[in-house]
């Protein structure tokens, strides 16, 4: 038997592309590829790319410069590019970069096992169609592999919303749900192999709407179905847009105890009139009464958010009201990012904010969403929570796990294993985790 190719897949981006990675990995496994950490000994090496932000794009052409010297070396190395800018750019790709002898949107994965047999051949294949399969679908027979104690699970993928300065719409395609008796048999197959706390995964997850035995589900009926598969303990689900918070999901947050009290629901901004012009069809009031709703269901639930500072027409004030709904809400993690201009969208077009009066603005609220995380973390000490553990500390006899609010938990003298979930005191709080001891 000829010894296995080697695959070495670099990832960026967003947790969609993790579950991608993972999915294209066993797809090259069924031809006979097993992965590497290292690009050097690869036979093939798969940049599954991010276009959200300039940097997340730019970063892609820098790398495969990098690969050049590897090629040279090794005629028959194969390197390919998938994901956002993938679709985006496919073609500007293969233009700048002779080194590239694939392309695939993110949309095409199944179809990569025949687009490396024709890059074997010397050919250059690209493929960014929005084909009407299901490609999770075709990408089946994940082996049976043993996994760690977490998993994704896309159930959605793509987005029909277009805020004004997002690319998601055009590079991952229309919204599209999966159907829930092929999540429900991946979630098992999952399950049996050791995952026992599972984030489903969409762009707009909380607009799942995937056929179901009686018509269309919610994704909180699709979470009650996951409640009762043995053996699973924790569900999670991210992204989700305010528009989609409907009632049946915000209750289960208050009744299904696998659903985990950590919510990620993006406002990007808190300024009606930016959130007018971001095309968000939301309003800050409209979205702090939501927030008490769900707070209402779940007390304790750890709110998480996105922000965009800078955005188009910004002024010193509408940042302010940014700040103001941040103070409003108390965020327990939050990503904040400075307004990046991608062609295509609609408010690439339009006048930009002075980048050294976002840079300041973007400190300040950074420095505000810190000095929250740092409070709600350090709310927890003294309260009792669920840890999974996912790897052993760095301390003997010390193991690291992730609480229900997805706090990563260190505890010393611990005597439990991988994949276990247990009940944990917090008793401090450091810089970036949390320490606590086992009860009972
Ligand atoms: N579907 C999700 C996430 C989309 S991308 C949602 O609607 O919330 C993740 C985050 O990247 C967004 O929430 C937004 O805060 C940020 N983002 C998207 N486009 C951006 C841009 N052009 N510049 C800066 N940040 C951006
Ligand atoms: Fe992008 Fe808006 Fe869709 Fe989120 S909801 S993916 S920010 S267009
Ligand atoms: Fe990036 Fe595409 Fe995800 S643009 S954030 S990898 S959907």
């Amino acid at each position: 038997m000829s010894a296995p190719k080697k695959l070495f897949i670099k990832t960026y981006g967003c947790q969609m592309n993790v579950y991608d990675s993972e999915r294209m990995a066993e797809a090259l496994g069924g031809e006979g590829y097993v992965e590497t950490k290292s690009p050097d000994d690869a036979d093939m090496i798969l940049l599954n790319t991010c276009h959200i932000r300039e940097k997340a794009a730019e970063k892609v052409y820098s790398e495969l410069g990098r690969f050049k010297g590897l090629k040279a070396d090794k005629p028959d190395l194969k390197i390919g590019v998938a994901g956002c800018v993938a679709q985006a750019e496919g073609e500007e790709i293969m233009r700048r970069q002779p080194l590239v002898d694939l392309v695939v949107g993110p949309q095409s994965y199944h179809r990569l096992p025949e687009m490396e047999a024709k890059a074997r051949t010397g050919e250059k294949v690209l493929d960014t169609d929005f084909p009407e399969e299901d490609k999770f679908e075709k990408l089946k027979n994940r082996p049976k592999a043993k996994r760690g104690p977490t998993a994704f699970l896309t159930v959605q993928e793509g987005c029909d919303k277009f805020c004004a300065f997002c690319v998601v719409p055009y590079t991952r395609g229309a919204e599209v749900s999966r159907p829930a008796d092929r999540i429900l048999r991946e979630a098992r197959d999952l399950v049996e192999r050791g995952v026992r706390e599972i984030t489903l995964l969409g762009q707009n997850v909380n607009a799942y709407h995937g056929a179901g035995p009686n018509g269309d589900m919610t994704l909180a009926q699709l979470i009650w179905e996951l409640d009762k598969v043995d053996g699973l303990e924790r569900i999670r689900f991210t992204t989700s847009h305010p528009n989609d918070m409907q009632d049946d999901l915000i209750e289960a947050h208050g009744t299904c105890a696998k659903l985990m009290p950590y919510l990620h629901l993006p406002v990007q901004a808190g300024s009606d009139k930016i959130l007018k012009r971001m095309n968000r069809a939301h309003t800050a009031e409209s979205y702090i009464r939501l927030i008490e709703r769900i707070r209402a269901a779940r007390p304790d639930i750890l709110i998480s958010g996105d922000f965009i500072v800078g955005f188009p027409e910004e002024t010193e004030e509408d940042f302010q009201a940014t700040m103001d709904l941040v103070e409003e809400v108390k965020y327990g993690t939050a990503y904040s990012f400075k307004y990046s201009t991608r062609p295509g969208t609609p408010a690439a077009e339009r006048a930009q904010v002075d980048p050294a009066a976002a840079d300041d603005r973007l400190q300040r609220l950074q420095a505000l969403l810190t000095q929250q995380q740092r409070e709600v973390q350090d709310s927890m000490v003294g309260r009792e929570v669920g840890v999974l553990f996912e790897k052993a500390g760095r301390l003997p006899g010390q193991m690291v796990g992730k609480s229900d609010y997805l706090h990563a938990v260190h505890v010393a003298d611990c005597d439990r294993n991988i994949g276990d979930l247990a009940r944990v005191r917090i008793v401090s709080s450091g810089p970036n985790s949390l320490a606590g001891e086992l009860i009972g």
